[in-house]
């Protein structure tokens, strides 16, 4: 590809990235989570793009997305909006929807998922010729930091019981850092059930059942510092019956 060196492109490769960025109120974080997404792709040469799926969230999160397409451009920053709060797993699948790019990207909105381990799932993406990178905190120099016991606990037990349970074959089925050939993804997306949280460790079994292949970046995991979570006891709640039917099903 060697006509392509005058542009920003990164002249090895003609791959797109379009990166998922779910929110529901993420107002203070979008700027910064934005700014570092083009500053790591920026510096790392790739083409990407970055959808962004507000659930209609009431602290304007939307409105600061239309300041940063300003700035960035309309190519750089999509705004697929959905009227209200749907879930998680239906996010990525509407997103995915207007994705441009042949890999996807999914990640958090809220800074818990550092940019700056982009660069490291795409070279292992190419290493490997993967068809799914996962971010994990549990394995290498991956972990997380900013958590209170019980929230360190139920993501162990949850990770613990899918190993037993399921031998996904991944060491972090819960987290959601991660990087996918786009018709990898869509065909996973077609299989999943689940709407909410649970749709990252279903998504990963079923990647294996598939025989698709999973490489693994050791990520740090930080604690947001604006806004709260969004996981509460439903969550986990519909986190083990997920998991018990697949169980029983698989
Ligand atoms: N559009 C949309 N709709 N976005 C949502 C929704 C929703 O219903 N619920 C959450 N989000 C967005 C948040 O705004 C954030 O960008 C991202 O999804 C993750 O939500 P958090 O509320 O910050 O999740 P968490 O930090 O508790 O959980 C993280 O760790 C879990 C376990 O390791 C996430 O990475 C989970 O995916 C992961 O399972
Ligand atoms: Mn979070």
């Amino acid at each position: 590809m060697a006509n392509r060196k005058t542009s920003r492109t990164n002249p090895d490769s003609v791959d797109k990235y379009s990166v998922l960025l779910p929110t529901y109120n993420e107002r203070e974080n979008l700027p910064l989570i934005v700014w570092l997404l083009v500053k790591y792709f920026g510096e790392s040469g790739y083409n990407y793009e970055i959808i962004v799926i507000d659930d209609g969230s009431p602290d304007g999160t939307l409105e600061v997305g239309e300041q940063l397409q300003k700035i960035y451009g309309e190519d750089k920053i999509l705004l697929r909006p959905r009227a209200k709060k749907l879930g998680l797993g239906t996010a990525y699948i509407h997103g995915i929807k207007h994705a441009t790019g042949n890999f996807i990207f999914i990640m958090d909105a809220d800074l818990s998922h550092h940019p700056k381990f982009i660069p490291e799932f795409i070279q292992k993406q190419k290493e490997g010729d993967y068809d799914l990178v996962s971010g994990t905190r549990y394995r290498g120099n991956g972990g997380v930091y900013g958590w209170d016991l019980r929230r360190k606990l139920i993501s162990r037990g949850a990770n613990f019981l899918t190993q037993v349970l399921l031998r996904p074959g991944a060491s972090d089925v819960t987290g959601s850092f991660r990087l996918y050939r786009k018709e990898v993804l869509e065909r996973l997306m077609e299989r999943c059930v689940s709407k909410g949280y649970v749709f990252q460790m279903e998504i990963i079994v079923r990647a294996r059942q598939l025989g698709y292949s999973v490489g693994e970046v050791p990520i740090s995991f930080v604690d947001r510092v604006y806004g709260e979570s969004k996981l509460g006891g439903n969550e986990i709640v519909s986190f083990a019956k997920g998991l018990l039917t697949f169980f029983a099903t698989t």
